[in-house]
């Protein structure tokens, strides 16, 4: 039995797999209606999430599947004080396969070593997000055709960014990824992913404060959100909540072909007068994240696919 903990739990060729199998799905989804009947997952979020737990959600039923679960730690028995290793227990009664967002880093770890079914993380706090990374990964291949020989600017918060963190790792096993970090300061990434990821496998990346200095360079801009729910201070985060805004003006500087991305939600970092440049990819984005959860399961699940 497999889980999914981080992108690097797959290989490169079988990453390449999964993604070919998402793309057969988005061309033949009938193929794929029933290949899931009477199979069940859960959804078991402690923090919020819209994309995660509904795409999640959406690409069971797409699979002839069905779906339970729970959407906040406040309406699970979390709030009596059970523990998630106990939690998944139970739930391995329940169902086939379930996906866990947790505010805390290696909580669905902790729960897939005594799980049944296989454990997705679908988020741990500040750590790992790698259905999100499949979803990226499917997006820039559906996009520019390729995953190799570019230059990728991920802009935001750095540090808190569990999206950037897993893309990032995954990233760099393809040739020719050059990475341009833009942050201010303070959210600048971990060092864990610049000296164990990044400068361990020799990739070229550099870092900087100003979006206008790197976008003419980018064939993607991965923004991110600055996230309120990681500070200790609502001081600190009002500074820097504003600090990149991606307008008409900036998209301007940019390649022709270069592909805006962001994992969602949004706040203010891409204005919504970008939202109709044929380079705003980030709502495809979110449709793509169904073809990838549909292939993980089916994957996870061992379901045949003729
Ligand atoms: N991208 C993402 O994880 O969005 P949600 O928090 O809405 O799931």
């Amino acid at each position: 039995m497999r889980h999914l903990m981080s992108p690097l739990d797959f290989t490169v060729e079988e990453l390449d797999h999964l993604m070919d199998l998402a793309s057969d799905i988005e061309k033949n989804p009938k193929k794929y209606a029933h290949m899931c009947d009477g199979k069940k997952i859960a959804t078991l979020f402690y923090e919020p999430s819209t994309r995660t737990r509904l795409s999640f959600e959406t690409a069971m039923i797409n699979l002839g599947g069905s779906v339970i679960g729970f959407a906040s730690e406040d309406s699970s028995s979390a709030s009596k004080g059970e523990s998630v290793s106990d939690t998944i227990r139970v739930i391995s009664c329940f169902a086939d396969i379930c996906a866990m967002r947790h505010p805390k880093e290696g909580a669905p770890l902790v729960a897939s070593t005594v799980s049944k079914i296989p454990v997705i993380n679908a988020g741990d706090g500040g750590h790992q997000h790698p259905t999100q990374t499949l979803t990226d990964l499917l997006t820039i291949r559906s996009m520019k055709g390729r995953l190799s020989d570019m230059t990728i600017g991920l802009c935001g918060d750095l540090k808190f960014g569990r999206t950037v963190h897993s893309l990032i790792s995954a990233l760099v096993r393809y040739t020719g990824i050059k990475f341009v970090l833009i942050s201010p300061e303070e959210l600048q990434i971990p060092d864990y992913i610049r000296d164990d990821v990044l400068r361990a496998n020799h990739i070229e990346f550099e870092e900087v404060s100003r979006l206008e200095e790197a976008i003419p360079k980018l064939d993607i801009l991965y923004m991110t959100r600055v996230q309120k729910e990681r500070f200790f201070n609502e001081e600190d985060y009002v500074r820097m909540k504003d600090f990149y805004i991606l307008d008409k003006a900036k998209l301007k500087l940019a390649k022709e072909d270069m592909y805006v991305l962001h994992p969602l939600p949004r706040v203010n970092e891409i204005s919504v007068e970008v939202d109709n440049d044929p380079r705003a990819a980030y709502f495809n984005q979110v449709q793509y994240g169904v073809y990838a959860r549909m292939a993980l399961i089916l994957t996870l699940l061992e379901v045949k696919v003729c």
